[in-house]
């Protein structure tokens, strides 16, 4: 299989197993527990259908949004993800280039393997900085320092890692972060030479924000779920998100809020959107999906705050979907680090390359040229 052989997210997964160590390839398509809201993310679409209008007239087609203060040129963004380096070598440039090409937003890790002030000088792209909360306070302040001056243009909060999940594929390989080559997984490493390579010979792995501050974060080998329980303060509130968001001057996400009782507090605090999200089902198995959520919280709140739908989305008709329920926009991780992972920065070209045409595709077959023409009156539910 080769790049060109990829016409959906499916098939650069396929491709992406083609080429990474299985306990790569696990940490990202893994989930927590039986991974059934993993897996529900993507099936809640099908519980729904698009009814379209036709004879509409759309030769000229509008697609762009207005999200954090940014508009991008399609109502789809990509959703900070950890350690990208170890799924390419090019890792969060290669994502930030392809972002930039696309005109969409797109988001660096407090656990990212490029450092702020790179990103922050080279990346053209609207950009967000995810931070995780931890209990060095002196690390927390120093992130959100470093992002408002590398001139990132929104600081997004993610809420639901107070512990970390369950990831048994992670238990079975033992995958850490740096990976640890153990008898056990050598051989997984040593049967991918062109990703053993390129790990090995490209510059050493690191995270270049923890340093100076967690040692153990960059250097000991130790698995997310590990990291997320011993590194990241298990106090964190509301009133701390409050005075988190005050202390950034911009646009504030906060990203993992499911309920709507949460979603009010958003509005109370001054976030400017909620990402409504279970962190790709790899947190609380048995939480409830983006998409089946979705139509309470933008009930409740949408008309002060941007509701972001995050996860799951695998097609330009779930992006459709999820505008049509209310959401401003929506946004992923694994849609394009499977196709990181693939081909590197071609691969998340490619991929969103796919998914911007047949979001465009799908809304001249719908009948509409704006996404704001998108609305309930557009779905049936079965
Ligand atoms: C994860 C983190 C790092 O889910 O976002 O693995």
């Amino acid at each position: 299989m080769k790049l060109a052989d990829c016409h959906n997210i499916e098939d650069f997964r396929a491709l992406a197993r083609q080429r990474l160590p299985g306990p790569v390839f696990h940490y990202i398509d893994g989930a927590a527990d039986d991974e059934l809201t993993k897996d529900r993310n993507t099936q809640a679409f099908a519980d729904c259908d698009l009814v379209p209008d036709v004879l509409a007239g759309v030769e000229a087609i509008d697609m762009s949004v207005e999200v954090l203060g940014k508009r991008l040129s399609m109502p789809l963004f990509l959703s900070p993800t950890a350690l990208q380096r170890l799924f390419h070598w090019e890792g969060e440039r290669a994502v930030g280039r392809a972002a930039s090409q696309f005109g969409t937003y797109f988001g660096i890790s407090s656990l990212s393997t490029v450092s702020l002030e790179e990103i922050g000088a080279s990346v053209s792209a609207p950009k967000m900085f995810q931070l995780y909360v931890h209990k060095d306070q002196g690390l927390n302040r120093a992130l959100i320092q470093r992002a408002q001056e590398s001139g990132f243009d929104a600081l997004t909060l993610t809420v639901d890692t107070i512990v970390g999940g369950n990831r048994e594929r992670c238990l079975r390989t033992g995958f850490t972060s740096p990976p640890r080559f153990t008898l056990g997984s050598v051989w997984e490493y040593a049967t991918k030479p062109g990703w053993a390579l390129d790990y090995l010979l490209r510059g050493k792995f690191s995270l270049p924000n923890l340093e100076g501050h967690l040692p153990e974060g960059s250097k000991v080998a130790m698995s997310v779920a590990d990291y997320f329980t011993q590194m990241l303060d298990p106090t964190l509130d509301w009133a701390r998100a409050a005075e988190i968001r005050k202390s950034w001057t911009g646009p504030f996400c906060l990203k993992g809020i499911m309920s709507v009782g949460d979603a009010q507090r958003a509005v109370d605090i001054g976030a400017t959107a909620i990402m409504v999200s279970n962190h790709g089902g790899r947190q609380l198995d048995g939480s409830r999906a983006p998409f089946d959520q979705l139509a309470e919280i933008v009930d409740a709140v949408g008309d002060r705050i941007e509701v972001i739908c995050d996860g799951g989305i695998r097609r330009g008709s779930h992006v459709l979907k999820a505008l049509s329920v209310g959401a401003k926009a929506c946004s992923g991780g694994r849609l394009y680090l499977y196709a990181l992972a693939a081909a590197g920065e071609p691969g998340v070209v490619r991929s969103l390359a796919k998914l911007r045409a047949e979001i465009e595709r799908d809304m001249r077959l719908m009948g509409v040229q704006r996404v704001d023409e998108l609305s309930r009156e557009k779905l049936r539910w079965r």
